[in-house]
């Protein structure tokens, strides 16, 4: 886990934030329903969930834009209810949508962010240089914001949040909308920032981008969070670790295709046209070898071979028997 020797809270906690049941109604209609959880601080943590689930009413409300109906939440060592104003002093966030001046310079921008907190025009000076340096953006620091790509844009958000060198970044699906190379530089932003103590709360749809990034996930579904963990631990409650599949030049027999069950140690065993499927709980050892031997001694061809892992969007859809809706 990275170092927050950068960012270190005056709070003894070791976490940066601790939902307690916070909801959020509209209505009678419930956005987000009795969130608990835990955010250790230097973590990279990822909400995932489709569009609707909740992501953003619970971004909103840790950064304190929205008012929980219920429950409560420690932010920073601060009560989200009674001290909001200091949990803002510490916090840090990138809206899902552009939100600075278009007409603006990004050191124009920055400033006026700096205006808002009152910070002292030599640390806004400072900060302003070495930020856009580390958001690649130093050579555009004199060229009105409204020129720039989404890319370009959501890394001087990215800027502006950090300016006053809060101890959690809270960014609500950056990548969204983005081309792929833009989508790639912001991860690694993200990753090198997390690298350097910040703690990051990201949301996401993008199962593969929140497996890429972050070290724990939480999955949201209809306001609810139904199941957290690392991206192993999610994917180990499909019951399997690995997938192995044998394309055969000719549809196996059953007989072979139970053989084939036992040699791999695997659970299950499923037989799709050409296709043999073997689910294991753990790759054994040797397991070529001991398949390519058994297959000569039967005189079998193979065509193809492929092992692979379950995927986040199984997991979810093991949940909750949908589709992650794009
Ligand atoms: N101000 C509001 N008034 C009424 N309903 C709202 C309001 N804000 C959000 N909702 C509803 O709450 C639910 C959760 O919305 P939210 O924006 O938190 O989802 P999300 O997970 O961020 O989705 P997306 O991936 O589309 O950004 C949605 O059904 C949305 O329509
Ligand atoms: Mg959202």
């Amino acid at each position: 886990m990275a170092s927050n020797s950068n960012h270190l809270s005056s709070s003894a906690s070791p976490y940066a934030i601790e939902l307690q049941g916070i909801t959020r109604k509209f209505g009678t209609f419930t956005a987000v329903d009795h969130l608990s959880l835990q955010v250790k601080k230097g973590e990279l943590f990822g909400f995932l969930g489709p569009n609707g689930a909740g992501k953003t009413t619970t971004i909103n409300m840790m950064t304190t834009l929205l008012k929980p109906t219920e429950g409560n939440a420690l932010v920073a060592g601060y009560d989200l209810m009674r001290e909001d104003s200091l949990v803002r002093s510490r916090i840090g966030v990138v809206p899902q949508s552009f939100s600075l001046f278009e007409e603006l310079t990004p050191i124009e921008n920055l400033w006026y962010i700096g205006e808002l907190y009152s910070m002292d025009s030599d640390t806004v000076k400072k900060r302003t240089e070495e930020l856009l340096k580390i958001v690649t953006l130093y050579d555009k620091r004199d060229v009105k914001a409204g020129t720039f790509s989404g890319g370009m844009k959501q890394r001087l958000s990215v800027a502006a949040g950090l300016l006053h060198s809060p101890e959690i970044l809270f960014m609500d699906e950056p990548t969204t909308g983005l081309d792929p190379q833009s989508r790639i530089a912001l991860r690694e932003l993200t990753q090198e920032l997390n690298k350097l103590g910040m703690t990051v709360i990201y949301t996401t749809h993008d199962m593969d981008e929140a497996d890429k990034l972050c070290d724990r996930i939480g999955i949201m579904d209809h306001g609810k969070l139904i199941a957290m963990g690392t991206s192993k631990e999610l994917k180990a409650l499909q019951g399997f670790s690995h997938r192995i599949e044998l394309e055969m030049m000719a549809r196996p027999t059953n007989i072979v295709a139970n053989e084939l069950k036992e040699l791999a140690g695997a659970d299950s065993v499923r037989v799709e046209g050409n296709v043999v499927e073997l689910r294991v709980k753990s790759l054994p050892d040797g397991l070529i070898h001991k398949l390519s031997s058994y297959l000569s001694k039967r005189k079998l061809a193979l065509g193809d071979f492929t092992i692979s892992e379950p995927s986040l969007e199984e997991v979810f859809i093991g949940l909750t028997k949908k589709e992650l809706r794009d």
